[in-house]
């Protein structure tokens, strides 16, 4: 086999025998194949598509790079979440310990923010001494004892996926469907969950910004799941707008303990329960209501053994960033646009996100929002508060916000998007 003649067959329009992808995976994974090689083949993905097959012998060569795991051990179902990732995207926080409740196992292996998204583990990291790194049989025993555990995938799971993931991420290949969809569920089969939950994002702050594009790659990894004997369903959800009410690591943390202890923003609750209802539908537990669960404190009970099974303390005050800066209304109206892209990126520049894999993050940086659109706002009323530990930044992040607040005149209507889109299974 010879690696020129697979880019070639790509490059050309053709269609990737079993072979090919088998060898190509394999070989890029040793270290035979060159990057400059499989960014051309990426390339050539991206611009011409792979059909379903090649998509599933892609996904299972990427599967066979590394180890699989294997949760049989545990009297529950077990039942996991992913979300293609978006701005104010906490819900993994309050979900995972809201569906331990309800009685699934949740193995919640989750990564760091890249660019303008949020990564839940920069997120947990902000409660003192929270460990996202932990070895199999801790995170077998905080799994056992608190139900649920969320923690970093070992080296050893989809290696093939690590090594090509920070390629494409260098490369403008990242966009490729197939190389998404066989990305994730590549990582999420060998993880070893009985049935997932996709929550794929829509929108400006999302990879997919619209919806037709964000159907195809949802079907296309509900079919991959399914195809691997993974209960799989896809909730297409909205990020045109931030989700709730803060974007930043300890901020998110705040927001997500308020929706354990029953309150916190209406959009942040009615999706965490509708990614619940699924789970526990996909786990075989449909009888559950997950809206009991945290009306009657159960989820913050899992949560509290949760963060201090790993080592955190959920009482400890979370990190508050030195400096604040207030934007206000430039005019009085309706707020029509809180753009969830500009939101996201002005946050990573205050230094909620990284810029390089391996630059550390600031735990109190973010946004906070005061009005989310459909409200009706002031002139000089406060709009946004930017927190960073780096002032210097702060007209950096302010110049990312122009253009991202729209107010239009009062009286205007404004119907905002449903969450939850569309569904697909
Ligand atoms: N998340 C992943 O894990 N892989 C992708 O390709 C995109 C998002």
């Amino acid at each position: 086999m010879d690696v020129i003649s697979v880019i070639r067959t790509k490059r050309d329009h053709g269609r990737l025998t079993d072979e090919q992808i088998d060898w190509v995976v394999d070989a890029y994974t040793r270290g035979e194949v060159a990057d400059e090689q499989m960014s051309a083949l990426a390339m050539a993905i991206l611009l011409n598509g792979m059909d379903r097959g090649e998509i599933a012998r892609w996904t299972a060569a990427m599967i066979a790079s590394g180890e699989r795991m294997d949760f049989s051990f545990l009297p529950r179902r077990t039942a996991d979440k992913h979300s293609t990732g978006g701005v104010g995207d906490k819900i993994t926080l309050p979900l995972a310990p809201l569906v331990a409740a309800c009685g699934a196992a949740v193995p919640q292996l989750s990564g760091r923010g890249l660019g303008h998204t949020g990564g839940t583990l920069d997120k947990l990291e902000s409660v003192a001494g929270w460990r996202a790194l932990l070895s199999a049989e801790e995170m077998r025993q905080v799994l056992t004892d608190t139900g649920a555990v969320i923690c970093a995938a070992g080296d050893g799971l989809a290696p093939a996926d690590r090594k090509l993931y920070a390629l494409r991420d260098v490369t403008g290949t990242v966009e490729a469907i197939p190389l998404i969809a066989s990305s994730i569920m590549s990582k999420k089969i060998a993880e070893g969950t009985g049935s997932l939950v996709l929550d794929v994002k829509v929108g400006s702050g999302a990879f997919m910004k619209d919806l037709a594009q964000a159907r195809e790659l949802a079907s296309t990894m509900v079919g991959l799941g399914t195809d691997h004997g993974v209960r799989t369903v896809a909730l297409l959800t909205d990020m045109s707008t931030p989700l709730g009410l803060t974007v930043g690591n300890a901020l998110e943390v705040r927001e997500s303990v308020e929706v354990l202890a029953g309150g916190g923003p209406a959009d942040v609750v009615e999706l965490t329960v509708a990614l619940a209802r699924e789970m526990l539908d996909a786990a075989g537990l449909p009888d559950t209501d997950p809206a009991k669960a945290l009306a009657d404190g159960s989820a913050m009970d899992v949560w509290r053994r949760l963060i201090a099974a790993q080592g955190g303390d959920p009482d400890a005050a979370l990190p508050v960033a030195r400096e604040q800066h207030v934007l206000t209304a430039s005019a009085s109206g309706v707020l029509t646009g809180l753009d969830a892209y500009g939101v996201g990126v002005s946050a990573w520049r205050l230094g909620a996100g990284r810029a390089r894999k391996e630059d550390p993050v600031q735990a109190g940086a973010g946004i906070e929002i005061h009005a989310k659109p459909g409200e009706q706002v002031t002139a000089g009323q406060p709009l946004l508060t930017l927190h960073t530990d780096t002032p210097e930044k702060f007209g950096y992040a302010l110049a990312a916000l122009d253009g991202a607040i729209e107010i239009s005149p009062p009286g205007t209507a404004h119907q905002a998007p449903p969450i939850v889109l569309d569904r697909i299974a």
